[in-house]
């Protein structure tokens, strides 16, 4: 795409249908206007919020019809967002980054939080694959746990660990903790991850004392999506969260030194996790 078509106008789509998913949680489904449209699991959208900003969503839905992203309330555009109905309209620019490779027969996907959303794709697409999918959905209590559906076809090869840090629903603990479990007791090929950078990280270290293929998505503060403004370039290198990412392997985050360690906001200020 040249730099016409990926800052062009966003794609008007009609909202079909809306799913409150638990306390915070909305998951939003529109018409997919461009039959044409490819997307891997991790890709993302620009989502246009007329008259208050353009945000980046993970894309947790997508056939030849419909698309669909979930998103959390926690300031100004998703709170619209989360408030929209059925035959409101918004714009889409997209889809943009990398995606997740799939890899391996035996997989461990581990999401933390709002993390489940790209994750939902994935794991839809693993299961197609018929690899032997253990899917750990992390939250910090049950009222926000992204629960989604998955296919009764498709529970012969899934196997959901359920976790909250306060205990309220599933394992009590954190999902670093079950994965920790889980990887000694099973052999895996692949893990893949998303949710807060601290659980990433831990989870990284985790592959890499045990010779396990890795990928994690990154979020940074986005203002192109498409690689144009500098926004979300990371240290020392100058990867491009939105362009090289936001899915990057585990040798990709070797090179990558702020990983775990702090992002920069909207003034372009270093923030520590
Ligand atoms: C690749 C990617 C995929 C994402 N997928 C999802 C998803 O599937 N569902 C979901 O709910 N959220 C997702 N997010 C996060 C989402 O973009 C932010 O929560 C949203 O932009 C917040 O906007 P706001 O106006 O509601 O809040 P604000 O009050 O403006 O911001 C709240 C916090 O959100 C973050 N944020 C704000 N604007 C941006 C921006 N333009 N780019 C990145 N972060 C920002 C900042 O950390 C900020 O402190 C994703 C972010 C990235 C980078
Ligand atoms: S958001 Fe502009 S370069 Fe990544």
């Amino acid at each position: 795409m040249n730099t016409r078509e990926l800052l062009g106008n966003p794609v008007s789509v009609k909202i079909v249908d809306i799913v409150q998913e638990n306390s915070r949680d909305w998951t939003l489904y529109f018409k997919n206007n461009q039959p044409s449209l490819e997307v891997t699991p991790g890709q993302f959208l620009m989502v246009w919020v007329p008259s208050v900003d353009e945000i980046p969503m993970g894309i947790c839905h997508f056939n030849k019809e419909t698309m669909g992203f979930t998103v959390r309330r926690v300031g100004e555009a998703t709170k619209v967002l989360s408030t929209l109905d059925v035959d409101d309209w918004i714009g889409i620019r997209g889809p943009f980054g990398t995606g997740y490779d799939l890899h391996g027969d035996s997989v461990l996907v581990v999401g933390g939080g709002i993390g489940m959303a790209p994750l939902r794709l994935l794991t839809n697409q693993l299961l197609r694959g018929r690899r032997e999918v253990d899917l750990i959905i992390g939250g910090r209590e049950a009222s926000e746990l992204l629960l989604y559906e998955f296919g009764s076809a498709s529970k012969r090869n899934l196997e959901i660990h359920i976790c909250t840090d306060d205990g309220s629903r599933g394992i009590k603990g954190l999902a670093t903790e079950v994965a920790t479990r889980l990887i000694t007791e099973q052999q895996f090929d692949s893990i893949y991850s998303c949710g807060p950078e601290m659980m990433m990280h831990e989870m990284f270290q985790l592959s890499r004392k045990k010779g396990i293929k890795f990928q994690a998505s990154l979020e940074r503060y986005m203002k192109c999506g498409c690689g144009i403004c500098g926004t979300c370039s990371m240290d020392p290198n100058g990867a491009l969260v939105c362009q090289d990412g936001p899915v990057f392997s585990g040798e990709e985050l070797e090179k990558i030194e702020e990983f775990g360690k702090y992002h920069r906001d909207e003034m372009g200020i270093k923030r520590k996790f």
